[in-house]
């Protein structure tokens, strides 16, 4: 059966109400402007809930607008911009539906004609009103013998269409649901990628938030193989609102939970789920990963990834990504406070003022300018503090068991003792490698200059505290400064317990280093882009647990993703199949780790599903999926 497509324009194929931005442009005068712009947008609002008759609307509205001929030039250059993003990429749909696809709208031929052609809908499967202008070229009504300015007009005018097939609607409007009412139509699509009207909803057969949708529904998907609406997300633990925000705006259906997780409750809930997003609390384990069929990646927003079983979502052929650096200028702004802090010996100046003494003495208080800082571990946070240090005037000397590129004069030690005899202050950024477990003991404190002081914002296993104490209650260390401990609390309520309460010259914070509203924003920011850019290119840059691929963009080329166990002779294997099917391979990129394969194949446009069924099945395959 032939399927024909009736769509809407307003809104639907546009992002926007075409009179309310022509009120825009012809009022940007006015000094009665937002007042008649807001009276507009109600009168719209209440006709397209069926809540007043489409003339009255019309009329109303009309008059409030005082527009002219040249207003709709400008227009038609601005709705250019607008056209609805699911609408402008299936381009490809239109023109090659052209006979079976009519626009009906209760706007106004001046404006839809131009925009709908360029898209190849034809000229004359366009109905809409027109206006009716003076001598002056202004708008001054409309043309009241067109059906679609009357009540039901929209019915009427499919009526008269006399279609033989299978007729579906696309709208977001209560006019459009009016059609499939009528019985003139055996399926009303409601669209809400721009609007969403609970009325209308209400009548729907079926909620397209995308173009994509309703022809992925029809099996007519062209831009992309899966409606992004279909791509469930989950995000626990109160990740900042920005991801929720550019994960919808994707177009991905999102569910937010400010808790995390236990086991159980997450392995179940994860069935349905396409990305996860979680931060440190949410563990997600073997059993979690046996039920993710759908999952494609996990985002952690946080730095760690110690709670995500890294090779169980590996051999699932789940992405993971994190965000490495989102936090770094935080920790570096609280380590330079702390070494200004330390040297001015702050932490006993506050405890003493707070008990009522003033002691007033410049004694053994330094400036920073001219000290030298030895910074252990020069990794993203350890090479960032020493640009910030070097402009307050310190000489930066660092440590670090690979060879870095030294930023600005910093000097590279060749072992911590040529450190630690040097540095004033010694700071360390080191990583949490099981190795680095008491890393800093008795016999490099020893080795620390007289009076110099101490700050360790990496990780609490790195330090011996007991060893620590010692060196500040004998005075060898001046102080400390310590964000980080081996036995953390879980949680506020917990107590905090540690050697290191009561000491002199000692700043304690709660692992705080990286806890900003920027971090946090720039964590919400980071990985969704990271997820993103994976879904829709397969670039893996950043993630932590898949082989490293960054891949160009391409057009009018189909991308295929092929994951799989790291055996040899998978790559022959696939591409014995594109030969057989006679594909052209544009490119083919491969990388592999220990565990997987990861080949991403672009071929020219046509392909068969038998194709794609052959690619699945070769053995050994982890996942498989067509990107664009
Ligand atoms: P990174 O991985 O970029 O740098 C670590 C550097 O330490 C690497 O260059 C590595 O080669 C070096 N390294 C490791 N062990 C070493 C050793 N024994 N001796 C000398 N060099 C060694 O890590 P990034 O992002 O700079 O983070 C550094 C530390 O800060 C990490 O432990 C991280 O967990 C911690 N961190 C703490 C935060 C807080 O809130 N306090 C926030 C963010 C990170």
């Amino acid at each position: 059966m032939k399927k024909y497509f009736i769509i809407d324009f307003d809104s639907t194929f546009t992002k926007v109400e075409a009179l309310d931005l022509l009120g825009e442009i012809s009022l940007s005068d006015s000094r009665q402007r937002t007042e008649r712009l807001q009276k507009i947008k109600e009168i719209t609002d209440h006709g397209m809930d069926g809540g007043m008759s489409f003339r009255d609307s019309l009329t109303k509205r009309l008059k409030l607008l005082e527009a002219r001929k040249e207003h709709l030039v400008e227009l038609v250059a601005l709705l250019k911009a607008r056209i609805s993003k699911s609408f402008h990429r299936n381009e490809e749909f239109f023109r090659e539906h052209a006979d079976n696809i009519y626009i009906l709208s209760n706007g106004f031929k001046e404006f839809v004609v131009p925009i709908v052609t360029q898209y190849g809908v034809k000229a004359d499967h366009v109905y809409a009103n027109s206006f009716k202008f003076d001598h002056q070229g202004r708008i001054v009504g409309f043309d009241e013998d067109n059906i679609l300015s009357r009540n039901n007009g929209k019915a009427r005018q499919i009526e008269r269409l006399k279609l033989k097939g299978e007729v579906s609607v696309i709208g977001d409007g209560y006019t459009d649901y009016e059609i499939k009412e009528a019985g003139l139509a055996h399926k009303f699509y409601a669209f809400t990628e721009n609007v969403t009207r609970e009325k209308v909803l209400k009548k729907a057969d079926h909620v397209a938030p995308s173009l994509d949708e309703v022809l992925y529904i029809n099996k007519m998907n062209k831009a992309i193989s899966y409606p992004k609406n279909r791509i469930k997300v989950l995000l626990l633990e109160n990740i900042h609102p920005m991801a929720e925000r550019s994960l919808k705006e994707e177009g991905y259906q999102v569910e937010v939970h400010s808790d995390g997780m236990d086991e159980d409750e997450l392995a179940e809930q994860v069935k349905t789920v396409s990305i996860l997003g979680i931060r440190s609390k949410t563990q997600i384990t073997e059993k979690v990963i046996a039920n993710a069929r759908r999952l494609l990646a996990v985002g952690a927003f946080c730095i760690g990834t110690n709670q995500i079983d890294l090779q169980a979502c590996l051999r699932k052929g789940v992405a993971v990504f994190n965000a490495p650096f989102s936090n770094t200028r935080s920790v570096v702004e609280l380590a330079i406070a702390e070494i200004i802090m330390l040297l001015r010996k702050i932490p006993e100046r506050t405890k003493e003022m707070h008990a009522g003494t003033w002691h007033k003495s410049a004694k053994a208080s330094f400036e920073i300018r001219g000290k030298k800082l030895g910074i252990v571990g020069y990794g993203n946070i350890g090479s960032q503090l020493s640009v910030l240090a070097e402009n307050l005037g310190m000489e930066v000397y660092y440590y670090d068991l690979v060879e870095k590129l030294a930023l600005g004069n910093v000097r590279r030690c060749q072992s911590m003792d040529e450190l630690l005899a040097i540095a004033d202050v010694v700071s360390l950024h080191v990583d949490g490698r099981k190795s680095n477990t008491n890393f800093f003991g008795r016999d490099l404190f020893m080795k620390m200059k007289e009076g110099s002081a101490f700050i360790n914002l990496s990780r609490g296993l790195v330090v011996d505290l007991e060893a620590l104490k010692e060196n500040l209650e004998s005075g060898h260390l001046v102080g400390a400064a310590i964000d980080v401990f081996p036995q953390e609390p879980q949680n506020n309520q917990e107590q905090f317990v540690s050697l290191l309460r009561g000491l002199p010259n000692t700043l304690l914070t709660p692992h705080i280093g990286g806890s900003t509203q920027e971090a946090q924003e720039n964590i919400g920011d980071f990985v969704p882009n990271q997820i993103i850019q994976y879904i829709n290119t397969g670039s893996t840059s950043n993630s932590v647990n898949f082989p490293q691929v960054l891949l160009p963009t391409l057009q009018n080329a189909h991308r295929l993703m092929h994951i799989h166990h790291n055996v040899p002779g998978i790559l022959a294997k696939m591409n014995q199949d594109f030969a057989k099917h006679q594909i052209n391979i544009v490119g083919q990129y491969l990388k592999t780790n220990e565990t997987i394969g990861y080949v991403i194949t672009d071929i020219d446009k046509k392909y068969h599903q038998r194709m794609i069924d052959d690619l699945k099945s070769i053995e050994d395959t982890i996942r498989f999926r067509v990107l664009y």
